[in-house]
């Protein structure tokens, strides 16, 4: 069997999904959970584009030792020197270096030449491999690219020491036959081309991600670029969890294998999933509920008989095993700590005290704690910040004959106590308007979602609010067993998000004084 390495990029390409923004402390954590899941190497984010990114990929770099981390940059002096200073404490650093080399992203984006792209991809790869061992390129829209020009950039960064060439499919344009004979006419046509791994990066904007990045293996890629859930720009990258399953249940066939332990694919999917507040469809592959629910009689005849009959792999393969109720009302910090070590969750001291709080409430009004839960209450906790505004409590009349009207109490930073009331259309719209009398910013809300975690009357609701404030698109997110609770308390939050946003804005603006 030869061996694929997974790049994974859902803290970079991933989060560039509208409304997927994660803060530092939500970025370590996903970055903690895809070591344990055994990727090869994690791109933690384009460290020039904002100093969270920046952070972020500096904590990551620290902290995350049983990986190689990369950092994205344009191919220019900046971004790559702030990539290589937030990298300098990885264990494995990385530097992912990319320009675009179609003609429409060189005329319209770039308005530069052919030899002007090549001689700044020269003089990128040449200043990243003067600092950094490894360093990875990509000629962005490489699918639409002249493949003569294409061979040529490609040798060019190679002789100054590219390691990796990747090939992105940018807009997710090509079939996945395109895709195997442009990775083989790369391989007969560039003269120093084992001197690389070639690598793969595809957009699903056809739906076809994970199709053309398995053509891309065949021809001979041994890298793959893959986000959690396939979320990314647009209609988002392939999907690890697709690719991972599919080169595992066909390794007769295909004869390739990965790092990844498939037993934590489950959860790892379902924290990112909670973490930004997007729902895995579902029938989702691998990961949707319905993925392993058989609804026919005929079907489910087959699977009591034998589950190879309509499964071509197991729930348990993927580390879904029935959700369990683990805990309730009478379970404490010991069980409960517990039960996140054995999902693969870690928590500082601070946070898992603060987490439990939380499901102490939780079980309180729900008899039984599913895993799911635990996912959302960690989520929940950890997205919201230490500082800003909290919800203390709220209160609702509504109904069919009544104004639905809401009074709420919040404090800022655990101060003094504001109330305020207010009516609306409905008793989420009345809660938000009291929270706005409160906060007293004028925002304007663009998206607003609920789902379900767990079936069941006494399910937990989550909810992501998407709010625009003076220009800026803040998202918050919040659980409770109370639907209206999860939208005042993903309100306040995503008030707190744009503070914060604001804050590093301003510092930003201020430090460039
Ligand atoms: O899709 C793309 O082209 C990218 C590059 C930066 C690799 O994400
Ligand atoms: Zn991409």
């Amino acid at each position: 069997m030869e061996k694929v390495d997974i790049f994974d990029t859902t803290l970079r390409d991933g989060e560039q999904s509208p409304g997927a923004s994660m803060d530092v402390e939500q970025k370590y954590e996903i970055a903690l959970q895809l070591e344990r899941l055994g990727a090869d190497i994690i791109e933690a984010g384009f460290p020039v584009s904002s100093p969270a990114q920046f952070n972020a990929c500096k904590l990551i770099s620290e902290r995350v030792r049983g990986l190689k981390v990369a950092a994205l940059a344009r191919s220019n002096m900046k971004d790559l020197d702030a990539a290589i200073e937030a990298t300098r404490d990885a264990a494995h650093p990385r530097i992912h270096t990319f320009i675009g080399s179609s003609p429409i992203h060189m005329e319209y984006k770039l308005k530069k030449t052919e030899s002007e792209v090549l001689e700044m991809a020269r003089a990128a790869v040449r200043h990243a491999r003067s600092k950094v061992a490894e360093v990875e390129f990509s000629p962005e829209d490489a699918t639409r690219s002249d493949l003569e020009f294409l061979y040529r950039l490609i040798e060019t960064v190679i002789d100054e020491g590219a390691t990796i060439i990747n090939i992105p499919d940018t807009v997710g344009y090509s079939v996945p036959d395109e895709i195997h004979r442009m990775i083989t006419s790369i391989r007969n046509n560039v003269p120093n081309i084992d001197k690389a791994i070639l690598s793969i990066h595809c957009h699903n904007d056809l739906g076809l991600a994970v199709a053309n990045t398995l053509a891309g293996i065949q021809a001979g890629c041994r890298q793959a670029e893959v986000t959690i859930n396939g979320i990314g720009e647009r209609a988002g990258n392939a999907s690890l969890e697709e690719l991972v399953m599919a080169l595992n249940v066909r390794k007769e066939l295909l004869g390739f294998q990965t790092r990844v332990n498939t037993t934590h694919i489950y959860n790892t999917c379902r924290m990112l999933s909670s973490m930004i507040g997007f729902p895995i469809a579902r029938n989702k592959a691998v990961v949707g509920e319905n993925a392993f629910s058989h609804e026919a009689g005929i079907h489910q005849h087959g699977v009591l008989a034998n589950r190879s009959t309509y499964e071509i792999m197991t729930p348990e393969s993927v580390g879904r095993d029935a959700s369990k109720i683990v805990l309730g009302r009478h379970s404490g910090m010991h069980g409960f700590r517990g039960r996140l070590v054995e999902l693969g969750i870690t928590l500082e001291e601070n946070e898992l005290k603060r987490a439990y709080d939380r499901f102490a409430q939780i079980a309180d009004r729900k008899r039984e704690v599913f895993d799911e839960d635990l996912f959302a209450i960690v989520s929940d906790e950890l997205g919201h910040q230490t500082s800003g505004y909290s919800l203390d409590y709220f209160s609702i009349t509504s109904g069919n004959i009544h104004v639905p009207t809401a009074g709420v109490r919040l404090r800022l930073d655990g101060g003094e106590p504001m109330e305020e009331a207010a009516t609306g259309d409905g008793p989420v719209d009345a809660v938000f308007k009291a929270i706005d009398r409160v906060i007293n910013v004028p925002a304007r809300l663009i998206e607003y979602n609920v789902h379900a975690v767990t079936p069941g009357k006494q399910a937990m609701g989550e909810v992501s609010v998407s709010l625009e404030i003076e220009g800026i698109r803040a998202t918050g997110h919040g659980s409770s067993t109370d639907i209206i609770e999860a939208s005042a308390r993903a309100y306040v939050n995503a008030h707190n998000r744009y503070s914060a946003i604001r804050n590093i804005k301003e510092q930003r603006e201020l430090d460039s004084l």
